[in-house]
């Protein structure tokens, strides 16, 4: 059960007294200035009937040590797609890793070996999954199932193991660790499931934590709970977390920088206090106007008109155009190029180019052009390409 100063925080949206809580409400940094995760460019299709799926295409963003990078968009943007090809778990066919980098500690991870590979997962990489009832299995305990990760990466056994266990549902607080680890899966509460599957992902140490909408399927009150857990265990170890969710409102009390995803792209970048407070892409503004103010917290997010476009059929051009207020011609016809707002902040938008594709850098230009680029499209290039010479 969670304590009621919990509640109480949860109820009011105050977390004043969160210990690494500053005036901002954001919280300072302990971020370090070590990049320990990348993704060049990365691209996932999925080769299906009705055609090829660009779930993600030319997705590139970077975690450092210590920080927390949000990865929001709404539902099929590609955010787990993503994930599930930083650890290499797309299933193919129909899925493949067409191409970029995903460089792990200086080792870019699409190069190893499917044996190297699985060393490396839940060792240097963990991930904690939406349903920690898909995650568990049933039919075991919990000490089997944690020390099962332990045993893999760490090779202890006996005591040591036991005490590793123990260790590491400690960390994740679980209560009575010695006696809750004999329970299973349909013993425990869902907070408690999720801790365990925390519990997982945490015991060999990784450098990378990806948490999928780890809170997804928790009562909200839990949630708070859960997300705390996360920024302790982050403090103590220093640990570069990934954390998707659709929820806007997540991402303010955890994240350092934010990634916003839309079609398989990355559409804007940026600290967190840039990006809440000077949205510069039309699809985040709209992101964060959906996020229900506390006291209207019993309705669901998302009240942006319109649906994302299929993935195996996309739209010339900027995909949020037929969604978008601000939409002209050039938007419907080439990819908007990549901007710089500020140091660390980015957008693709042709707005922020006043809609003149004379004004986009060539190279930037031909980086964003990778979706099916129309004649009109070419024409502009072409011309763009005359300016720029
Ligand atoms: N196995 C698959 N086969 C075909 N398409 C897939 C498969 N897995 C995911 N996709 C497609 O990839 C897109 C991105 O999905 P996903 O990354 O799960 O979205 P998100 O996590 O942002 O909600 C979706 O359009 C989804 O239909
Ligand atoms: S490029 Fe055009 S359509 Fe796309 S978000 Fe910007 S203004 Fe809207
Ligand atoms: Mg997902």
């Amino acid at each position: 059960m969670v304590d009621s100063p919990e509640q109480d925080r949860v109820e009011s949206g105050d977390y004043s007294d969160r210990e690494d809580a500053d005036r901002d409400g954001f919280g300072p940094s302990t971020v370090q200035d070590d990049v320990i995760l990348e993704l060049k460019n990365l691209r996932t299709y999925f080769q299906t009937s009705y055609g090829t799926v660009k779930a993600v295409d030319g997705v590139s963003y970077h975690v450092k040590r210590g920080e927390t990078l949000g990865v929001v968009g709404e539902s099929g943007s590609g955010k787990s797609v993503t994930a599930l090809s930083i650890m290499r778990l797309i299933p193919s066919p129909p899925g493949y890793i067409v191409g970029g980098e995903v460089i792990l500690d200086g080792q870019n991870v699409l190069d190893l070996s499917d044996n190297e590979m699985a060393k490396i997962r839940g060792s240097k990489v963990g991930m904690i999954l939406q349903d920690p009832m898909t995650a568990l299995n049933p039919v075991f305990n919990i000490e089997n199932q944690v020390g099962e990760a332990i045993r893999i990466h760490q090779n202890l056994k006996g005591q040591s193991l036991v005490d590793k266990i123990i260790h590491s549902l400690r960390q994740v607080r679980i209560p009575a660790a010695e006696s809750r680890m004999k329970d299973f899966p349909h013993q425990l509460s869902g907070g408690m499931r999720q801790r365990v599957v925390g519990a997982i992902s945490i015991s060999c140490a990784p450098i990378v934590l990806i948490a999928d909408e780890p809170t997804t399927a928790l009562d909200v009150t839990i949630q708070a709970g859960y997300l705390r857990l996360l920024k302790e265990i982050q403090a103590e170890t220093g640990v570069g977390i990934i954390f998707i969710t659709h929820d806007f409102g997540i991402v303010a009390k955890m994240c350092d920088r934010v990634a916003v995803m839309y079609a398989g792209r990355i559409v804007e970048t940026g600290d967190v206090r840039q990006i809440f407070n000077e949205p510069s892409h039309p699809y985040s503004e709209a992101l964060l106007a959906s996020v229900p103010k506390l006291e209207e917290r019993t309705q669901r997010l998302y009240s942006i008109e319109g649906q994302p476009p299929p993935l195996f059929d996309l739209p010339p051009g900027c995909p949020f155009a037929p969604r978008c207020e601000y939409a002209q011609d050039v938007c419907r016809d080439v990819y908007p190029v990549r901007s710089e707002i500020d140091e660390n902040h980015t957008a693709s938008c042709w707005k922020l180019l006043d809609f003149d594709i004379s004004k986009a850098d060539p190279e930037e230009l031909a980086a964003a052009q990778s979706v099916s680029v129309t004649a009109v499209a070419e024409e502009q290039l072409q011309e763009a390409e005359a300016v720029a010479d």
